[in-house]
């Protein structure tokens, strides 16, 4: 009879080779960066959906709909975190690219860079929203935070391609 710590060892097993086996966008990526680009993707058209509840005054809407997708990418942000730890990061997805390894190190700084400097304005238009509304600050705020997002996103996606399909 197998024990339950063998059991839950199994289960563990089975989760993180699912999540470094094939993906499913059929391109060189393992499952879990094909998971995480594709949320990405649609990243800034959640933000511009959550945006467009304050346009049309449903503000309580806006509000939970930013804390909501600010916590989901931060969870999903972990995930990745994890899984390029585990896989051995940016040399071991590069071994199999054609693109020069000076170059995608670049778009990935860059990327880098960019999504840091994100994240730090969106936490600022989460957690001091009510002092930058106060102040009239918000709006220019929360559209920097959206350009950042978008930003992240096509930066993230153009990493993707010079690991994965080039
Ligand atoms: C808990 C967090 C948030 C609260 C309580 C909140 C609340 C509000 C409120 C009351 C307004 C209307 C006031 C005004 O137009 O000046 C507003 C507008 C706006 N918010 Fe937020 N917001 C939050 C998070 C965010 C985040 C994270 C973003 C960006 C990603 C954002 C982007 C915007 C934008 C762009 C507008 C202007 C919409 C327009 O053009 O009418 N908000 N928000």
């Amino acid at each position: 009879m197998l024990m339950y710590k063998e059991i839950s060892e199994i289960k563990m097993h089975s989760q993180i080779t699912y999540m470094f086996g094939e993906g499913f966008l059929g391109t060189r990526a393992p499952f879990f960066m094909d998971l995480v680009t594709l949320i990405v993707a649609f990243l800034p058209f959640l933000v511009a959906g959550a945006i467009s509840f304050a346009r049309n005054k449903h503000y309580k809407i806006h509000s939970y709909l930013q804390i909501f997708i600010f916590a989901f990418s931060v969870i999903v942000l972990f995930y990745f975190e994890y899984g390029v730890r585990v896989v051995g990061g940016f040399d071991s997805f590069m071994k199999e690219s054609h693109v020069s390894h000076d170059y995608a190190m670049f778009v990935l700084i860059f990327h880098i860079a960019i999504s840091l400097v994100t994240i730090i304005i969106w936490a600022i238009a989460i957690f001091m929203a009510k002092k930058l509304l106060q102040l009239g600050k918000h709006r220019i705020v929360g559209l920097f935070t959206f350009a950042g997002v978008v930003l992240t996103s096509l930066t993230g996606i153009w990493v993707y391609f010079l690991m994965f399909v080039y």
